[in-house]
């Protein structure tokens, strides 16, 4: 190749690159106060201090937890609540009043930033619509004639429910009951410089799906090319659900001609915890959506449709609800409990800093339940075989004998692997039947690889009998990791590009 043009790219890529950061996204947090024994303004600011959280965003403007904000540097979206909606899109002095007592009152010491007037009107209160855009009008009246326009930003809260037909994204639509809202709001947005602010729950999209979403694919977790959503009209390649609900949103703006309005997710999460009918809200997937969702918006990856453009997010939410009212999962959304507690340790290396607490090497490759035996035991065949796990320690009177099943002893192949691949994206699969979880898998003298202090153990190319139990099945095991060597040979494929940048 020729070298000049190397150059060329390679001082292309970097062009690009400082391109990206004029709009880096940000991760935030919703701050909900159901709790039984909700914490002070001041323990609340404290943990937001220790977690290095920059962002809140209220449901209410709370005069004591506004002044507890203040010169603390976190930037603040308030909410007009929708109780006070009709009051406020019917009189603009009443509008005007709103802002003096619960804006001008505590700017600039607090930075509040923007104001979501209303959440979620249209599906919650549609009694409300009619006044939303004049709701919204007014309070921005109120802030030019103070001229604090340019500094606070006014939008309101939408669920995505009220788009429909999200996929393909480029079929998207507002649903056209709302029209005579939403053109109204988007003309305001784009001419305000302001943004859309979208409720995303790949959550609800996932359970409300019964199967036809990959549980894999709510939770941003790699999917194999062939199982990856491809919109036939784009020929855009989604990997996750997020993406196709947010270029849902932008191509339903688009349909109404509005192209250049830029959106914030105003809610996303995952609950940790649920009853019997929630299966799936239990912790080391609200782990993997939440870790996974920070890493992709502070990557500044942003959509299939719009690449590089960040879609900054608030997480839903800081703490536990206990008073929710609700299922079980309703009341378990929460990063942290009311003590402060972290519900779960966010694996986060690489992100910089937000929330503190970080110690992405503590995961753990294990079986899942109710895995198919007969994967699980070709799985296994092909770690302790092709994949070069050291088995022996599955070997009858050694550390992880007992429990002598084929879930045990696959768990610790999987996990020997996985940390092996240094946790590789893609390394934790195995054909479905592995998931990664932060729960330390080892057992009395079985020490799992990854656990606090082991160093890994493997040998090269030995194959030892996994356990008596488990019968070898043969032919199908040197499939099973098909979209796994594909990866690692994209890897090397990249490798080997960047060298020819390079040299
Ligand atoms: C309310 O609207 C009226 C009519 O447009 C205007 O004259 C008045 O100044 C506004 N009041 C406030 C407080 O914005
Ligand atoms: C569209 O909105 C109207 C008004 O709220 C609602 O009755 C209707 O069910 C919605 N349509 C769909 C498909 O959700
Ligand atoms: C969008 O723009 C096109 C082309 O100018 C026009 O035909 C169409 O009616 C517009 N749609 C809306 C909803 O305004
Ligand atoms: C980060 O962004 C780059 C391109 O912008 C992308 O290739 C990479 O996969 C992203 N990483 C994550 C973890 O999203
Ligand atoms: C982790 O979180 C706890 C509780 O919030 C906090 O006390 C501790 O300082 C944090 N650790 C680090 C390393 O930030
Ligand atoms: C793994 O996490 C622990 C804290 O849990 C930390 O002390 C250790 O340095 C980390 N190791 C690596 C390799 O990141
Ligand atoms: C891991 O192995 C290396 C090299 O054998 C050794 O230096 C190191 O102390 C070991 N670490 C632990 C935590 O056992
Ligand atoms: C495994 O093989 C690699 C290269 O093939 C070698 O560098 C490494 O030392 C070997 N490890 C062991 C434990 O034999």
């Amino acid at each position: 190749m020729d070298l000049l043009l190397l150059l060329l790219l390679s001082l292309l890529l970097v062009s690009f690159a400082y391109a990206a950061t004029d709009q880096d996204g940000f991760i935030g947090v919703n701050v909900g106060t159901a709790l039984s024994d909700m914490p002070s303004p001041t323990q609340v600011v404290a943990l937001l201090k220790a977690q290095q959280i920059r962002h809140v965003r209220l449901y209410d403007a709370d005069r004591a937890m506004l002044v507890a904000l203040a010169n603390t540097g976190i930037r603040v979206t308030v909410s007009v609540p929708n109780d006070q909606l009709l009051g406020i899109g019917q009189s603009n002095v009443t509008a005007a009043n709103w802002v003096s007592r619960n804006i001008l009152a505590h700017v600039p010491a607090t930075n509040i930033l923007s104001i979501s007037v209303g959440s979620e009107v249209l599906t919650t209160l549609p009694n409300a619509a009619p006044i939303l855009v004049s709701a919204v009008n007014f309070i921005h009246s109120a802030l030019v004639a103070s001229k604090l326009d340019s500094r606070i930003k006014v939008s309101t809260a939408h669920s995505s429910s009220i788009i429909l037909d999200s996929f393909p994204p480029s079929q998207a639509f507002f649903n056209r009951s709302w029209d005579p809202v939403m053109v109204p709001l988007l003309k305001f947005l784009q001419s305000t410089d302001s943004y859309l602010m979208l409720n995303v729950y790949p959550y609800y999209d996932y359970m409300k799906s019964n199967g036809a979403i990959p549980l894999d694919y709510a939770l941003f977790r790699p999917l194999p090319p062939n199982k990856e959503a491809v919109d036939s009209n784009t020929l855009l390649h989604y990997t996750n659900v997020f993406d196709a609900l947010i270029d849902a949103a932008y191509f339903a703006m688009s349909y109404l001609n509005f192209t250049n309005i830029p959106i914030i997710v105003t809610e996303s999460g995952w609950p940790s915890k649920g009853d019997s009918s929630e299966p799936e809200a239990i912790i080391d997937n609200a782990n993997t959506y939440n870790s996974n969702l920070i890493r992709h918006v502070l990557n500044n990856t942003g959509t299939p449709k719009h690449p590089g453009i960040a879609i900054s997010t608030y997480i839903y939410e800081l703490y536990n609800e206990d008073s929710s009212t609700g299922s079980e999962s309703e009341k378990n959304w929460g990063l942290f409990d009311a003590n402060g507690v972290p519900t779960y340790i966010l694996h986060l290396t690489g992100s910089g800093t937000v929330l503190a607490n970080d110690t992405t090497n503590q995961t753990y490759c294990v079986a899942r339940d109710n895995a198919d035996k007969k994967m699980l035991q070709a799985a296994l065949d092909w770690a302790c075989g092709p994949g070069k796990v050291d088995c022996s320690p599955l070997l009858q009177g050694k550390p992880c004998y007992e429990p002598d099943t084929v879930a045990a002893h696959a768990t610790y192949a999987f996990d020997a692997y996985y940390h092996r691949m240094a946790l590789g994206e893609g390394t934790c699969d195995f054909n479905g039947v592995a998931t990664v979880t932060t729960t330390d898998p080892s057992h009395g003298t079985c020490i799992f690889p990854g656990s606090r202090g082991r160093n890994d153990t493997f040998i090269n190319g030995t194959s030892l009998a996994p356990s008596s139990n488990s019968t070898p099945s043969g032919s199908s095991a040197q499939n099973l990791h098909n979209a796994d060597t594909s990866l690692s040979s994209l890897v090397i494929d990249v490798l080997l590009c960047t060298f020819l940048v390079f040299f």
